[in-house]
């Protein structure tokens, strides 16, 4: 169920501290390294968080000096033990606001529950079309002409949460699934940081679905 209508949240006193949680290959982790890197992203890096030993986003926190940890879903005997872990890795290292970054594992209520309304997602479809998994092979097989890239925060419904910023790509004829990937990763990249920024910056409220900017309701 969508959160309630609730008070604007105000900015973070303190310069905010993302956990980013990654599965593979981590560009949309680069593409946050670089905006904090060039202070388009008044935030720190404090942890890179990992379900996979071998995925090169690790890699890529080493080489920024993020310190890195792997928490490997099949050593845990429920999806509850192991959000458990997670939030408890996150909160050791003071996280507020927690990127998901092609991390291919469901979030359940005891992560979600430890940092409410402070874990983003970002998906590669404008949602709520083409959710799950291959989003882009779903745009291209339902003939779509536009799909795109949607940032939003991350609730127990599978890609349903409120969205926070979104960007349009069109589906050409000739497109393949990699084409087409890799003109949604070029908005994924730019519309990341840009969302973090915004969910930092405060003054935004929920109000049913919808993440609102400004005013009061
Ligand atoms: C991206 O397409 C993202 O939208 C999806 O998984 C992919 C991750 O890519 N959730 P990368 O690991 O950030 O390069």
């Amino acid at each position: 169920m969508p959160p309630e209508v609730g008070p604007a949240r105000p900015p973070p006193t303190t310069s905010a501290r993302l956990g980013v949680l990654v599965s593979g290959r981590g560009s949309n982790l680069q593409a946050l390294i670089q905006a904090v890197e060039t202070g388009a992203l008044n935030a720190r890096i404090a942890l890179v968080l990992s379900n996979r030993r071998q995925a090169g986003g690790l890699d890529l926190a080493r080489a920024a000096g993020i310190e890195t940890v792997v928490l490997e879903h099949r050593q845990f005997a429920t999806r509850d033990e192991y959000d458990q872990k997670l939030a408890e890795e996150l909160h050791a290292r003071h996280v507020t606001l927690v990127c998901l970054a092609g991390f291919m594992r469901l979030v359940g209520p005891r992560l979600l529950d430890a940092f409410p309304d402070a874990v983003l997602n970002i998906h590669p479809s404008l949602l709520p079309a083409f959710p799950g998994l291959n989003a882009q092979q779903q745009a291209l097989e339902h003939g779509a002409r536009v799909t795109g890239a949607t940032v939003h925060l991350v609730t127990t419904d599978l890609d349903a949460g409120p969205i926070v910023l979104q960007a349009c790509v069109p589906v050409h004829d000739v497109d393949t699934i990699q084409s087409l990937s890799e003109r949604i990763l070029v908005e994924e990249h730019r519309i990341y940081p840009e969302a973090v920024a915004s969910v930092l910056a405060g003054g935004w409220r929920i109000e049913g679905r919808r993440f609102l900017r400004g005013g009061s309701a």
